[in-house]
């Protein structure tokens, strides 16, 4: 059958930045199809304390562990390891041209978007090798494609971290370990919450999107799913975009 593919019972899923957005839909799915979530935030929150809850009542062994992944040793000591399905979502930007960006902004999203991925993989790997399955998955953006000229470092820390799992897909892929990106196009969230409140930009957004509407942090949620489970085990040193065709070039 193949909705059993898609089960994930017995498997532990540790989702970063799952206390909102895009993560905590995916932490939702993960949970519905049967998996123990890790949720994560930057800090104890009302909304990681709101999502723990949530995807409790789905996988009640489910619990929070947030910390702050711009600190490498925070995530060197307290990345959890015993992991079978890693999704590294979290990340942050920042708003300027590329001549005006601080060294200390430049290594923080860096820190953040690209090294605290490799630092989480490396953490997890032993157990996944061990068990002879695993997912690694992280999530980039359209800006692969579509780099928006006043978030250089956020676009160059995704392109890295797509350049990374093709690297690592083919090391490990021999350990029954996948790993993919998925890259979301414009989603509704708290991230772009105030941008997209401007309908004048709003449309200026949808206009450059074939489908027309900005996605809702669900619509990554079963292109995540697919990636995590036995349905997608053919799937490694993929680029899955979820952006209504918003790279396309035209
Ligand atoms: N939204 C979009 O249009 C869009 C487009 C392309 C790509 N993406 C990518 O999709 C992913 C999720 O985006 P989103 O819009 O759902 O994000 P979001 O709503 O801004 O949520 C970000 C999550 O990441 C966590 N986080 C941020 N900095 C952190 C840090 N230093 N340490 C630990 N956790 C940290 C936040 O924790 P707290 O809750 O504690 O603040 C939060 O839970 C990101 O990788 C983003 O780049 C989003």
């Amino acid at each position: 059958m193949l909705s059993e593919k898609f089960d994930l019972s017995g498997k532990t899923a540790f989702v970063t930045g799952s206390a909102r957005g895009i993560g905590r839909a995916i932490a939702l799915g993960f949970a519905e199809y049967g998996a123990k979530v890790i949720v994560h935030g930057s800090k104890p929150s009302a909304a990681l304390e709101e999502t723990v809850e949530d995807v409790q009542e789905l996988s009640p062994e489910s619990y929070p562990l947030p910390f702050d992944l711009s600190d490498p040793e925070s995530v060197e000591n307290v990345c959890p390891r015993e992991v079978d399905i890693l999704v590294c979502n979290a990340s942050i930007q920042s708003n300027l041209k590329w001549w005006d960006v601080p060294l200390e902004t430049m290594q923080q999203q860096m820190q953040v978007n690209f090294n605290a991925t490799l630092q989480m993989f490396q953490a997890v790997y032993p157990h996944m090798k061990a068990r002879h399955w695993g997912r690694l998955i992280t999530v980039g953006s359209v800006q692969e494609f579509r780099p928006h000229p006043e978030m250089p470092v956020y676009a160059a820390s995704k392109s890295a971290q797509e350049n990374l799992v093709r690297n690592i897909a083919k090391q490990v892929a021999r350990d029954g370990i996948t790993v993919n990106n998925l890259c979301p196009g414009v989603f509704a969230t708290d991230r772009n919450a105030a941008a997209l409140s401007n309908p004048v930009y709003a449309e200026k957004v949808y206009n450059a999107i074939p489908l027309h509407f900005a996605a809702e942090a669900d619509d990554a949620a079963g292109a995540a799913l697919l990636l995590a489970s036995e349905a997608g085990r053919y799937i490694t040193g993929a680029n899955l975009v979820v952006d209504g065709g918003l790279r396309l070039p035209g």
